[in-house]
Parts: structure tokens; C-alpha cells; sequence
């Protein structure tokens, strides 16, 4: 073997090491955040209006709120303010604007926007603050819309 070929064997290696680590540590991260985020369905969020043992929490717009409607048993956390809230909130200051005490990183978080992208943002979010059961409304208000309709 001359030193040229085994100079392009290293080039070749070192490429395909640097293109798997590109390619892999994406999903990873991606797939373990997702990973620990459930998705539940309008039967779940329905049954949560009376729940004092869960906090749905819809992210959208109070806009978007008023146009539409409010899930029963909602709060509403437009998702830009999402991690400052959990994060930084008191729990004094936050039982007096929402309603409902401050949970706690063990307590079972649900978020709902209007199609399920923002609540999937608002989940990864909460997981990355420590949250361990953090779930995403995946079809949102347009799905709530048109179930409890029927
Ligand atoms: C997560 O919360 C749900 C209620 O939304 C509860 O039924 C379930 O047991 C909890 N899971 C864990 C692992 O605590």
C-alpha cells in the first residue's frame, strides 16, 4: 500500500466519522426529548375539566382564545411566556393569575394549541425545566373543535 492510499483511507474515515456524528446526534436528541412527551387524545382532555390532579395548559394567543373558545379546565400560557412562567413565576403570583396552584416538576402537565406544534414545543420545554410527565394535545383546538361537535 503506498502512503497516498492509505492518506485517502484516513480522509475517508475521518469523513464518514464526521458525517455519522453530523447524521446521528441530531435525531438522538431530538428522538430522547420526544421520547419522554405522550401524546393524548380528545377523550383524555375531556376528561380533565374536573381534574385538579392535572394542568392542561393551552398555549395559543388570548387572541386566538377569544375567537375561538377555551378548552374547559384550560389555563392559558401563550407558549412565548411558557418558560419564563414555570421557570420563574412564584407560586404566589401564580395561583393569583391563573386560578390553580404552580405545579411542581412531578406534577402531570398537558399543553394544547390550535394544531399541535406549538404544544409540542411548549412539552419539550417544560421537559427540558425538569418536568416528568408532560404531555401534548396532539390534535388541539382544531380536533376539539370538531369532536365535540359531533
Ligand atoms: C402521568 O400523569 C397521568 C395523568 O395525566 C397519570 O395518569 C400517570 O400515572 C402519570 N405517570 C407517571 C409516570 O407518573
Amino acid at each position: 500500500m503506498n502512503q497516498l492510499v492509505l492518506i485517502n483511507k484516513f480522509l475517508l474515515i475521518g469523513g464518514l466519522l464526521a458525517v455519522s456524528n453530523q447524521v446521528t446526534s441530531f435525531p438522538l436528541a431530538a428522538m430522547s426529548g420526544e421520547s419522554s412527551i405522550k401524546t393524548v387524545a380528545y377523550e383524555d382532555v375531556k376528561a380533565l375539566k374536573d381534574n385538579k390532579d392535572v394542568l392542561l395548559i393551552d398555549v395559543r394567543e388570548p387572541s386566538e382564545l377569544q375567537k375561538t373558545g377555551v378548552l374547559p379546565g384550560s389555563i392559558n400560557i401563550p407558549l412565548g411566556q411558557v418558560e419564563n412562567v414555570l421557570k420563574n413565576a412564584s407560586p404566589e403570583d401564580f395561583l393569583s393569575k391563573y386560578g390553580r396552584p404552580k405545579p411542581d416538576v412531578n406534577f402531570p402537565l398537558v399543553f394544547s394549541c390550535q394544531s399541535g406544534r406549538r404544544s409540542l414545543v411548549a412539552s419539550e420545554t417544560a421537559v427540558k425545566l425538569g418536568y416528568k410527565n408532560v404531555s401534548s394535545y396532539g390534535g388541539g383546538w382544531s380536533d376539539w373543535e370538531k369532536k365535540s361537535k359531533q
